[in-house]
């Protein structure tokens, strides 16, 4: 067995839908990407840690959704103000944001407003 290229690995679904539908384009994806991107590399975790732009991830409702993995834990509604938060109590101390956590199965929503 090989041993994976980063310990985590983060996606962040910067998708665009049509004609005025959810997405998470619209709900600011690409911030809270790049504000990853940059949080990771002002505290030299990038050899560690990988944040990727994502396409779909079918939770469009509750974006800006992120998923990382290899833990599989899923944001949604993930602001770039929680980006520091996300790396540092998950990332760096295996704590998941339990109040961004992305809980919805595709008949049920948790989440105020509604959700996918
Ligand atoms: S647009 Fe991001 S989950 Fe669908």
């Amino acid at each position: 067995m090989t041993t994976p290229r980063f310990e985590h690995h983060i996606f962040v679904c910067t998708h665009e839908r049509d004609e005025g539908r959810s997405c998470c384009s619209a709900a600011g994806g690409l911030a809270v990407l790049e504000r990853f991107r940059n949080s990771l590399r002002e505290r030299g975790l990038t050899a560690r840690i990988r944040a990727n732009r994502s396409g779909c991830l079918d939770a469009c409702s509750c974006g800006p959704t992120v998923v990382i993995y290899p833990a599989g834990v899923w944001y949604g509604g993930v602001a770039p103000a929680d980006v520091d938060e996300i790396i540092d109590s998950h990332l760096v101390s295996g704590k998941p944001v339990e109040r961004l956590l992305l809980r919805c199965s595709t008949d049920k929503c948790d989440r105020p407003g509604g959700c996918c």
